[in-house]
This record gives C-alpha cells, sequence and structure tokens, in this order.
C-alpha cells in the first residue's frame, strides 16, 4: 500500500493491514524528517483503503527512539514558528492515525522512547513485549515532549502518573508500564504480533471500546483546582529534591501539564508546544542536547580506533592488586573477560579477590545479577603470585604503586614473559607514559589506561599515547576498554593526561583563594551551587590530600610557568599536618561514619588553626569572583590541550570531563560553557584577574577567536 525508506504498510490477508518501521540507512529507528514525511504518506493511503485495522510494527530492535536529535540544531535555533513547523507535521500525522475510521493496535517490541513512545500513545492499543522499555526522556535533553505525550499521558495514565513519568525521564519496564496504565497488554516477545493482531481483532468487533478510548484522550481531564495543585506542589517538590533547580525542563513539563490538564485537546498542546518552545531557547536545553552529539561523536571516534584493531582480547592480566587493580580485575571479569591477577603479596591478592567479592555481592543483593552468575564472574580471576599463564594474555595492566622506578621494574619485567603480540597498558595517573616506555623492548606496544576511582562507577578511560606507541596498540586498548563497558577517550602524553592536567589549574585556582582569605566552606558551596557535584576542599578530601599534593608537584614540574606556586599552599599545609582526608577521617573536613557506614563530613576549627598563620585575613570573595577564579585556570588549560592536539575534538573532551570529573551536565564541558558566555566575555572574565599570573592569561588563539567572534563547536 506504501513502500518508503524507512517504513512500509502492506495489506495482510485479514483485511487488516501493517504499517512497519524499518529506518534503513540509522541504526536505530527515529522520526526524522524523512520518517515523518513518509509517515503522512502512509497515513494518506490508510485514509484512502478499505481497510479494517491497522497493526503497527518495527522490523528493528529498537521500536523507534525518538525524534532524531541530531536534526534539533537548525530547527531549535531557528524562530518560534519554524518550530512549531517542525513539530507540526507529526503532530497532525499522530492527530490523523489517532482518528483512522478503523483501530490501530502497536506491537512494541523494544524501546519505544520519547517521540516513539508518543507515537504509540496515539494507537488505539499498546500492546508491550516483556523485553521491552518504554518512556518518555526528553527531560535529559532539556525539553519536554512535544508530540502530545503531555496531552495524551495524563488521560490515559492519570495525572500524578504522568506526571512522574515525564518528569522524571526515565525508561520503564514492561511490567511498571502496565500497573501504571501506559500500555494494555504485556506479553511475551515470542507472541507479541499474535496478541496484537487478536487485540486488533476485537478491536475490529466490538468497535465502542476503541472509540471510548479515543474520546477519553480528546476529552478534558476535569480534575478540581484543588486536586491539581497539590498533585503540582508534590511533584514539584520530589523533582526539586532530587535535582535541585538547575534543570529547567522537569519543572516546565510539571507546570505545563497540571495547567492544560483540563483544557480541550487542541488548546492543550499548543501549551505543550508554548512549554516546548521556551524550554529549547535555554542554555540546559543546549548542552543537554550537546551532550548527546558529542557522546555520539565520542562513540564514533572510539570505533574507529578500534576497527584498526588486529582482533579482540581474549584474555587480560592486571598487575598489581590493591583498590585500582582489583576495581580493574572485577570490570574485566564483570564483562565476560577471563582474568589473571597478579601481585606479590597474598594479602594483597585477597584484598583485590575481596574488593571484587564485595561488588558482586552488592549487586546480587540489589537483584541485579543471581548468585550463579556473580560466582562465575569471581571464578573469571585467578589470583596469581607468579606469571605463570601471563603468556597467554592479550593484554597486561600495571597498576602498582605510583613510583616511576617500581612501574618501569615490573613492565620491563612482564615484558619478557609475554609474546610480542601482547599490549601493555600503565594505569598511572601521574607519570608519563613516554618516560615509563624507555624501560621497554617493545615501547611501541605500550600506552596509558588511566581509570578512575572507583573503577565500576567511573565510566572514563583515558586511553594514553606515549611518543613511541603504535595505532595498533591504541586500537587494541579502545577496542578492549569499550569491551569493558567503559567510555574511552585517545589523548596524546603530556603530565596529567587531559582530565588532571585540566584539574590541578583549578586546584591552584583554589589554593590562591585560600591563600587570599577565602573560607573553603564558601568555595565548596559557591562551586556545588554552580552545579559541581562536590566543591574543591571536599574533593581533594575524597581523592586523598597526599594523591592530590603529589600530583600537584608533577603537574607543577610540568608546567612551572603557570602551576609552580610561591607561597604556602593549602593543600601541602593539610598534607604536612597529616590530614589526608577521608582516608584518615581529616582533611579540610573532620569525617565520621554516619548512618549506612557513609562517612558524614563535619567542620573542624583545627583546619583554621593550621592555615590561618599562612593565608590573608579571612574575607568573604563574591560568587561571580569565585567562579571565575576556580574556572578560568581550568578552561584555559582546555583550550592548551586542544591547541596541542593533546585531545582530539572538543567534544571528546568535553565529555572527558563529564565521565571523568562529574563536570555539571546541564554545562555540558568546558568549551561548551565557553560557547555559551562566548569568548570575548570569557577574555574580560579572565583579564580581571590578569594580575594572579599566567594561569589566568587567555592564550593567543583564545584571543584570537575572541576578537574574530569564533566558536568552539560551530568552527
Ligand atoms: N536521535 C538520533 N540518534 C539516535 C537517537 C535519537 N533519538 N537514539 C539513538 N540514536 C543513535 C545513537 O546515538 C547511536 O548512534 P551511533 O551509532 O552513531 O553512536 C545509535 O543510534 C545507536 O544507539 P545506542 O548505541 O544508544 O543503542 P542502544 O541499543 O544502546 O540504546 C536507546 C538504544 C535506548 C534507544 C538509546 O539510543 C537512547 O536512549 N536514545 C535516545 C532516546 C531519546 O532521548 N529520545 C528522545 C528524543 S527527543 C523527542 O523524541 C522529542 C519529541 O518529544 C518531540
Amino acid at each position: 500500500m506504501f513502500e518508503g525508506k524507512t517504513l512500509t504498510v502492506r495489506a495482510l490477508e485479514t483485511g487488516f493491514a501493517e504499517l512497519c518501521f524499518d529506518n534503513g540507512a540509522k541504526p536505530v529507528n527515529v522520526f526524522d524528517r524523512q520518517t515523518v514525511t513518509e509517515l503522512s504518506s502512509a497515513l494518506d493511503a490508510l485514509a484512502g483503503s478499505q481497510i479494517k485495522g491497522l497493526l503497527v510494527t518495527s522490523a528493528k530492535k529498537v521500536f523507534i527512539a525518538g525524534a532524531d536529535i541530531s536534526e534539533f540544531g537548525p530547527a531549535f535555533g531557528a524562530g518560534k514558528e519554524q518550530l512549531k513547523g517542525f513539530l507540526s507535521v507529526n503532530n497532525a500525522n499522530f492527530n490523523r492515525l489517532e482518528n483512522l475510521p478503523f483501530p490501530s493496535v502497536v506491537a512494541i517490541n523494544g524501546f519505544a522512547l520519547g517521540g516513539g513512545f508518543e507515537f504509540c500513545l496515539a494507537c488505539d492499543y499498546r500492546i508491550l513485549s516483556s523485553a521491552a522499555q518504554v518512556g518518555f526522556p526528553e527531560v535529559g535533553l532539556g525539553i519536554l515532549p512535544g508530540w502530545g505525550g503531555t496531552v495524551r499521558s495524563p488521560r490515559l495514565a492519570g495525572l500524578a502518573n504522568a506526571l512522574k513519568w515525564v518528569a522524571e525521564g526515565k525508561q520503564h519496564r514492561a511490567d511498571d508500564a502496565l500497573v501504571d496504565g501506559f500500555v494494555d497488554e504485556v506479553v511475551d516477545p515470542d507472541t507479541l504480533r499474535q496478541a496484537a493482531l487478536a487485540r486488533l481483532k476485537s478491536a475490529v468487533d466490538s468497535p465502542a471500546a476503541y472509540r471510548s478510548r479515543r474520546q477519553q484522550k480528546a476529552q478534558p481531564l476535569m480534575i478540581s483546582a484543588d486536586q491539581a495543585a497539590a498533585i503540582e506542589s508534590s511533584a514539584l517538590e520530589a523533582i526539586r529534591k532530587k535535582l535541585g533547580d538547575h534543570y529547567p525542563a522537569p519543572q516546565v513539563a510539571i507546570k505545563t501539564m497540571v495547567s492544560a490538564v483540563n483544557k480541550p485537546f487542541e488548546e492543550a498542546l499548543e501549551a505543550e508546544f508554548d512549554g516546548f518552545y521556551r524550554l529549547s531557547k535555554t542554555p540546559e536545553a543546549r548542552a543537554l542536547i550537546g551532550n548527546f552529539l558529542s557522546d555520539q561523536k565520542l562513540s564514533s571516534v572510539a570505533r574507529k580506533y578500534a576497527s584498526a584493531s588486529p582482533g579482540p582480547v581474549r584474555r587480560a592480566a592486571v598487575l598489581g592488586a590493591g583498590t585500582m587493580g582489583g576495581g580493574i580485575a572485577y570490570q574485566n571479569a564483570v564483562r565476560g573477560f577471563a582474568v589473571f591477577m597478579k601481585d606479590i603479596n597474598q594479602s594483597a591478592l585477597d584484598l583485590g579477590i575481596g574488593e571484587a567479592r564485595g561488588l558482586l555481592d552488592k549487586r546480587v543483593q540489589r537483584g541485579a545479577l543471581s548468585q550463579e552468575k556473580a560466582d562465575s564472574v569471581l571464578a573469571a580471576i585467578t589470583p596469581s603470585l607468579s606469571y605463570d599463564g601471563m603468556a597467554e594474555c592479550d593484554i597486561v595492566i600495571e597498576a602498582v604503586v605510583e613510583k616511576e622506578a617500581v612501574k618501569k621494574a615490573v613492565l620491563a619485567e612482564v615484558e619478557r614473559e609475554v609474546p610480542e603480540s601482547t599490549i601493555l597498558a600503565s594505569n598511572t595517573s601521574s607519570i608519563l607514559i613516554s618516560s615509563i616506555a624507555e624501560a621497554l623492548e617493545r615501547p611501541e606496544n605500550f600506552c596509558g589506561l588511566h581509570f578512575f576511582n572507583p573503577v565500576h562507577a567511573m565510566p572514563l578511560v583515558e586511553v594514553v599515547r606515549g611518543q613511541k606507541t603504535s595505532d595498533v596498540t591504541v586500537a587494541r586498548a579502545v577496542e578492549h576498554v569499550l569491551g569493558m563497558g567503559k567510555k574511552p577517550v585517545v589523548v596524546n602524553d603530556c603530565p596529567g593526561f587531559l582530565v588532571n592536567r585540566v584539574l590541578f589549574p583549578y586546584f591552584a585556582g583554589f589554593n590562591l583563594l585560600m591563600r587570599d582569605g577565602a573560607d573553603f566552606k564558601d568555595l565548596d558551596r559557591v562551586m556545588e551551587g554552580w552545579g559541581w557535584p562536590m566543591g574543591p576542599a571536599y574533593l581533594l578530601d575524597v581523592i586523598g590530600i597526599d594523591v592530590a599534593v603529589h600530583a600537584a608537584d608533577v603537574m607543577a614540574d610540568g608546567f612551572p610557568d603557570r602551576l609552580k606556586l610561591d607561597f604556602p599552599q593549602a593543600t601541602h599545609l593539610m598534607a604536612e599536618h597529616k590530614r589526608l582526608g577521608q582516608k584518615n577521617g581529616k582533611g579540610f573536613y573532620l569525617y565520621e561514619s554516619g548512618a549506612k557506614g557513609k562517612l558524614a563530613k563535619q567542620n573542624d576549627p583545627e583546619t583554621w588553626s593550621i592555615l590561618s598563620s599562612h593565608v590573608a585575613e579571612r574575607q568573604r570573595f563574591g560568587e561571580d569572583d569565585i567562579v571565575a577564579r576556580m574556572m578560568v585556570p581550568m578552561c584555559i588549560e582546555m583550550a592548551r590541550c586542544l591547541e596541542e592536539g593533546i585531545t582530539g575534538s572538543p567534544a571528546e573532551a568535553d565529555m572527558a570531563l563529564l565521565y571523568g570529573l562529574g563536570f555539571p551536565r546541564f554545562r555540558g564541558g568546558v568549551f561548551r560553557w565557553l560557547e555559551e558566555i562566548g569568548m570575548a566575555q570569557f577574555c574580560a572574565m579572565a583579564d580581571r584577574f590578569s594580575h594572579l599570573g599566567k594561569l589566568y592569561e587567555p592564550t593567543e588563539a583564545m584571543r584570537g577567536m575572541a576578537a574574530d567572534n569564533r566558536r568552539y563547536y560551530s568552527q
């Protein structure tokens, strides 16, 4: 009946028709322009036909992943009318689908998200595979559903459920969708088509039911003003508690939906558009949509690197069974790799295995893993005091003590035990890969793999290319990091690599503020308010003050012009007084075990007495000054990393900070933030602090961008 590039409609023998989504050009079905246009044509064909009922299916594993996010840029950048034009074609499609002169049933076989799920709500009945998931992830992009999702969902599932689904933006499992009233039936994947056809037949046989369903969606909900206000305030309170005030989308979605719930359908759609338009113009939406696109870029760059790998790793080895080694061994095993964990001490091996067992036990307790699976994961880790078996490993990841001589000795030793094809990697965070490589016979087979702590929870791994690292080594390392379920970002070698290289200028900004009399609690409060999960003093306590001081000294040797600080630094003073942070219960703050074994942070007057004789008289700094003095050094260092080719692109660098440091998602990373404030503005901000030295001096290239009004992403 209709044959497009993204969907087809064909008549079935029963007098029904089947509309099947199958976007050949894309990895998943999405509502891109082509699909939206073809859906209009398919509806023309259906409207003029004699069929009795419509079955909707997908030939892809993902039913429909929503609007094509890569098309948002031009539509969002244009005016209100253009955005309306962008959305209204599909709104008209969904309305036409809902008013066809015969019933429709959608068989949802996989993810139906955002616009994909909104399409399903426009069908008369939704039959869901028990393996599928559905939901409205739009708030995660800083927007709200724009194809009738905010209008149809309260009318189908009730206002409270609809607010929860839209404002939380989660993907829901099939059983939740059924309980919350978003779907009509959940069935085994094998019987999905059959169940959907049976539902269609009964809808054709008794049309009153589906017609009343349409009526229900078309009518206002008519709930009392008091009830609506109560639901609204509890939904707003829940979302504020969870997200704070940095994410406007859930709040706008809640207010929009409540305001429209008693309106006629068309007016409610208008309200939805108004909310959508407002959000589309926010910096948060620009950042969050930017994150999605940058993440796509990160994945595609990684896939490109990995494509040059000579073959997947079959067996991995980890040297050193400390916290990092144990974590890396666990991550390998949990992703199905047999892993050999070597240490020189039995007690360290016991601790490494204990670390892995503890993580597995937690997953079993949460119901995320069966005991049987947990046992088999643990069995995949072979602890050993010798190199026996190492020769079968395709990759060896060194995670021994952070001392160059020890790393060199251990890696040179293991190099003699493994075949020439085995790649070696170091999990160092502060030693140059090219320096360690000097101890090796085959430096081309060696790279850095910088994991973040705790390994199982932190998505990022920096794959560090030393001067002599070969392309094949990088390819295989990237492929293995992907296999471990992590996000690899390839960077060139330099002190601190990428993430620590930009983090330490931020800490230098902190030490300068402390020198000038700032209160670290104010700095934490302001930077957490700016969006960081932890302020700088708290973060230093978590990292470990000794570790941070060591890394800061390495960085100062690497970049003395801006990181050699000629005054007693607060971090170093803390270390001298054995205040090492959470690890020994006192750093800038004092820590005590609280409920559920969590460390509670408290103020400690002793901290100030240690600092007071070395810093200026305590004074309050304005919030803007604190943000500028903390962020400017980080941004300038990031720009240097791009200019020097340490990172491949602004998108990869921004994602590295999001995944490695918890950079505020709604700001999108350093480059995205610079894009938002503008380079001229940034340079002016930096120049206010030029008296503080090179740390606050934008590069020539940055000044050039400011003068020519150029941007990082639009280049
Ligand atoms: N737009 C553009 N590309 C998309 C996309 C979308 N909505 N959804 C997925 N893709 C791309 C991915 O970026 C990836 O691209 P790549 O191969 O170039 O890296 C590819 O499709 C495959 O995706 P995944 O690797 O993520 O596949 P998974 O099977 O792991 O996950 C998924 C599938 C759960 C659907 C996941 O892709 C996802 O969450 N997608 C985003 C869903 C989303 O946010 N939808 C809302 C869109 S906004 C909207 O609909 C507005 C409307 O209300 C007006």
